[in-house]
């Protein structure tokens, strides 16, 4: 048994503004998940992280749309995300919120700390002042044309038809998105910078040496330190948000302003701990015991400068001892039939549509073992179909079924002894034992993909032990060759329950459940022990699990492609 370590494991915090598609589940939360549950069932203690991101213009907008007080919709939007993680079966130790009391805190506090370091200026600029709804407006507030295309719909911050990066002042006929008023003017306002560049050598030497990182996210942060670290405004006109402080009360200028939101969503990292009532400093400060924890963090691959440059600006730029992270996984997008997801066109599966239609072990498998992790990958009701009607139910299903209702049919749905293990026996441990290392390796390297395919080989020699040893007919002639089969293969389930729980938790735990396999004898096996298959005392009393996987007919797939807007 290798020495119990500490990982601290967060995924990107949602956007709280609507339920997630499939595609931002299978990009960060649930591989997240899967690799926390792989982690505690190693024996070593974690504490996995999430919570929504609910600050920024578009929740704001949002709320605004729904006709709710943005503090109202949150709430609402909150319990439904958290609904929804919940039966997907992620198991956070804390869903937190970014808007909580802790996270305005501990923002005020980085502020605070930047600014003493002369990392934080106050400046003045150019902005655009809406006369008739009597305030400065951030750039998503402002709509007109764009100046490159033409296109009359551009935001002030993007065109979404040429896909140019814009500044709101460069719009034509530029109007207000909250009035619709075009009596705009360009004013002088402050905000605060974040002086970036002060601390570009620092970051780059922490790169240097983030050996664990996998190449895409070092060479995202490299592009980044190329080009160079520019000074980073991180205020913004908004009233939803965390508000920016002075000496007393609000600091003078900043009244209606609060804190950029990719400036404090981050920091919910941190205040989530606070939150979750845990001892958190010991997961979070280096000086009171956080130095041997390994930090691990999951995102889509737009969020990593965000991690490995602008967080680690803030929390380096702080000079106090905050855990950085150690290793990160960032993945690729599933696209919808190779095209986008979208709430807006209902183009694509949500979280809750989703459980509506099929229990989460079979999204959890599907989504797991097609990560988008080298490519984008493209997700299809078709090659869902297939993954779970011969994945899960043809293989995994049918072996338990198989030899759990042979051994209530014919051994009184008891672990029957007698019967010396023979070669079959040893070929099917080495086999076991090769497959479990393979595995741990892929869960050690967050390699989901290929975790899932060497899982997908275990289930499968099941299948094949259970055709030789073929205790059906040995039943016949040699009771005792299929006592040894039943029995074998009751442990053989049991193992591949217990490897399977990272991504179908639901359904291994009915298995283990059913084989009468204790909470704590449900850990990760090590490869080497070669009592593995037969762990399950004898005569121990079994009940077969119910169904576990129900076949996907082409019928629900037709309906649903109709219902999702397939292809
Ligand atoms: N809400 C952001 C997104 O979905 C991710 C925020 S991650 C955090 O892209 F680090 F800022 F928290
Ligand atoms: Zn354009």
């Amino acid at each position: 048994m290798q020495p119990m370590a500490r990982f601290l494991i967060t995924s990107a915090l949602p956007y709280i503004n609507g339920i997630k598609h499939l595609g931002n589940l299978a990009g960060s939360m649930l591989p997240a998940d899967a690799h926390a549950r792989f982690r505690r069932l190693q024996g070593h203690e974690v504490l996995f992280l999430c919570a929504t991101d609910e600050h920024g213009t578009p929740a704001e907008l949002a709320a605004a749309e729904a006709g709710q007080d943005v503090r109202a919709y949150c709430d609402a939007q909150f319990a439904i995300q958290k609904q929804a993680c919940d039966g997907f079966a992620l198991s956070f130790d804390h869903f937190g919120r970014s808007s909580s009391p802790q996270n305005r805190a501990l923002t005020q506090a980085f502020a605070e700390a930047l600014e003493e370091n002369g990392l934080i200026e106050e400046r003045v600029s150019k902005q655009i002042y809406s006369i008739a709804d009597g305030r400065f407006l951030p750039d998503r507030y402002v709509e007109g044309t764009c100046p490159k295309c033409g296109f009359e719909r551009a935001r002030g911050d993007q065109c979404d038809s040429c896909g140019s990066l814009l500044d709101p002042v460069d719009l034509r006929n530029p109007r207000s998105k909250i009035s619709g008023s075009t009596q705009l003017e360009v004013r002088d306002t402050a905000h605060l910078f974040l002086l970036q560049p002060k601390m570009q050598e620092r970051i780059r030497a922490w790169v240097d040496r983030a050996e664990d990182w996998p190449s895409l996210a070092r060479s995202i942060a490299y592009k980044w330190l190329d080009e160079g670290l520019i000074d980073r405004a991180i205020t913004r006109d908004l009233s939803w948000g965390v508000p920016v402080l002075g000496r007393e009360g609000p600091r003078p200028g900043f009244e209606n302003k609060v804190f950029y939101v990719w400036f404090d969503a981050p920091i919910e990292y941190i205040a989530c701990a606070q939150e979750a009532g845990v001892d958190w400093a010991r997961w979070w400060r280096t000086d009171q015991g956080a130095g041997d924890v390994t930090y691990i963090q999951f995102m889509g691959k737009d969020n990593v400068a965000f991690h490995t440059v602008s967080f680690p600006v803030t929390i380096m730029g702080s000079n106090q001892p905050w855990k950085l992270v150690d290793r990160l996984k960032a993945f690729n997008w599933v696209t919808w039939y190779g095209g986008k997801f979208s709430t807006s066109e209902k183009r694509g599966i949500f979280m809750d549509q989703a459980l509506d239609v099929l229990p989460s072990d079979c999204w959890r498998w599907h989504l797991l073992a097609n990560a988008p992790e080298s490519a984008d990958s493209a997700f299809t009701l078709e090659a869902l179909q297939l993954g779970v009607n011969s994945d899960l139910a043809n293989v995994f299903g049918n072996l338990i079924n198989r030899i759990t209702r042979f051994c209530a049919a014919r051994f009184e749905s008891k672990v029957p002894g007698g019967g010396a293990p023979g070669e079959r026996e040893t070929a099917l441990a080495q086999r076991l034992a090769a497959g479990i290392t393979a595995l741990t390796a892929h869960h050690e390297a967050m390699e989901f993909r290929k975790a899932a395919a060497e899982l997908r080989a275990l289930w499968a020699i099941g299948n094949e032990y259970l055709q030789i040893a073929a205790p059906w007919t040995a039943i016949k002639t040699d009771p005792e060759a299929a006592a040894l089969g039943v029995r074998t293969g009751l442990n053989l389930c049991a193992v591949l329950a217990i490897l399977s729980q990272p991504f179908i938790p639901d359904a291994a735990g009915a298995v283990l459940d059913g084989l009468g396999v204790p909470m704590k004898n449900r850990n990760w096996p090590i490869a080497s022990d070669m009592g593995l298959l037969d762990a399950l005392p004898r005569g121990l009393a079994i009940t077969p699990p119910e169904l576990l996987f129900k076949k996907i007919e082409d019928a629900q797939i037709a309906q649903w492609a109709e219902q999702f807007g397939a292809g």
